[in-house]
């Protein structure tokens, strides 16, 4: 009567620790997989928020925008929303900068010549300033020029980079 009873307890006894060891190697396993997932997660939002997007295509877009609406703006003969559009281009730039020292963004090409990339895009953007500047004072011919110079820019840093 005392053994099995002793027995029975041991059993218990022997259960109630592995069910606690089962209990903590799954908790293990749950944390472990949370931990996983959560990591996963947190990587997620970054690609699902702007699907296909990344800070330099953000850019490119509005500088297509920025510069689509060049030849109406001539024909019209007020220049100055040019520049409107342009000062957007600029804080996307600033973004674009940021994603590329921060290891956010690597072109799709030459991705481990990052030092060249920032300086195209420097000198890009001193050319978009000059166009900026000849919008602002409403200067079709310096417009013109600059605007120019700009569309050679393009292919530039797509020839390297894209
Ligand atoms: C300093 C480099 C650089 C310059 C200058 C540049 N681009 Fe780009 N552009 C890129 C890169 C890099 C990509 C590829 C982005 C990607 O897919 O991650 C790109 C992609 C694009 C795209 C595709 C965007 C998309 O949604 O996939 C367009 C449109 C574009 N550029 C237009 C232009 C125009 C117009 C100019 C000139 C007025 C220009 N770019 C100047 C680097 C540049």
């Amino acid at each position: 009567m005392k053994l099995p009873e002793t027995f029975h307890f041991l059993r218990l006894g022997w259960w109630m620790t592995h069910m606690a060891a089962i209990g903590a190697i799954a908790a293990l396993g749950f944390h472990f997989g949370s931990a996983h997932s959560g990591h996963g997660a947190e990587h997620k939002p970054a690609v699902a928020a702007a699907p296909g997007s990344n800070a330099v295509r953000d850019e490119m877009r509005l500088l297509e925008r920025a510069l689509g609406g060049g030849a109406a703006h001539f024909a019209s003969g007020d220049l100055r929303p040019i520049e409107h559009a342009l000062h957007e281009v600029h804080a996307a730039r600033e973004r674009t900068t940021e994603a590329i020292r921060s290891g956010g963004y690597r072109p799709p090409r030459n991705g481990d010549q990052l030092e060249r990339f920032l300086e195209l895009d420097k000198d890009f953007h001193t050319q978009l300033e000059a166009l900026a500047g000849a919008a602002a004072r409403n200067d079709p011919k310096e417009a013109g020029a600059a605007l120019g110079r700009v569309m050679q820019g393009c292919q530039g840093c797509h020839a390297e980079y894209r």
